[in-house]
């Protein structure tokens, strides 16, 4: 029979945490940095800020569908009521299509507004889309729309874990933390 695994590997982990940390901090930055009874200087800051990390979490995103689609997880099962599975699911797809939308639609948006991305002009990265105020307008509808959904399922999510880790204690929390322990069977 198959060995099945408790726990995701190590760096499965290692990118689910890195990713929701850099998200967590990414949704309220997205919303404040637009708030205008802040300063100039702190908006700028954080415009600076979510750009370069949202550009960067583009970058782990299509890393973390390439490590799961070359290392599919082999995990024991965990004993759910349907509807509670089929949930989790959608929750899990809905998550993997927004951490793609978002910072996709951002950076069109920027580069489309004509706008600077700091981290990929030091590098030299030129921009991959065309200069077009239609196109900037209509990724920033995305984003937006895009954001509310996001933040409706981090919502889900982190209270489908909370439930798993603290009420049910079933395993499911643990199959994803700590992030540092070994691949345990
Ligand atoms: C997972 C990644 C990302 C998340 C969760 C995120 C989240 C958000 C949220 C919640 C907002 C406020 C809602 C809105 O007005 O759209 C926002 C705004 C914004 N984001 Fe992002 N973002 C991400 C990636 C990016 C990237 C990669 C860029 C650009 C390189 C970017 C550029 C912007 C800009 C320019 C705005 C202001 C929109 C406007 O022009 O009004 N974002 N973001």
């Amino acid at each position: 029979m198959e060995d099945l695994a408790t726990k995701y590997k190590l760096p499965a982990r290692l990118l689910h945490w890195t990713m929701a940390l850099l998200v967590l901090g990414m949704i309220p930055v997205g919303f404040l940095m637009l708030n205008e009874t802040l300063s100039r200087e702190i908006r700028n800051t954080m415009f600076i800020a979510h750009k370069n990390t949202g550009t960067l979490l583009l970058i782990l995103i299509v890393a973390r569908l390439i490590y799961r689609w070359l290392n599919p997880p082999k995990l024991k099962p965990v004993e759910l009521p349907a509807l509670q599975e089929f949930a989790a699911r959608a929750t899990h797809v809905g998550l993997y299509a927004l951490l793609l939308i978002m910072p996709l639609s951002g950076y069109i948006r920027v580069r489309a507004g004509g706008f600077p991305i700091e981290a990929l002009d030091a590098l030299g990265v030129p921009a991959l889309v065309p200069r077009s105020d239609a196109l900037a307008e209509f990724a920033k509808m995305v984003h937006l729309y895009a954001g509310y959904a996001i933040v409706a399922l981090v919502a889900m999510h982190v209270g489908a874990a909370a439930f798993h880790g603290l009420v049910r204690r079933d395993g499911i929390f643990s199959r994803m933390w700590p992030v540092f322990s070994k691949d345990a069977r």
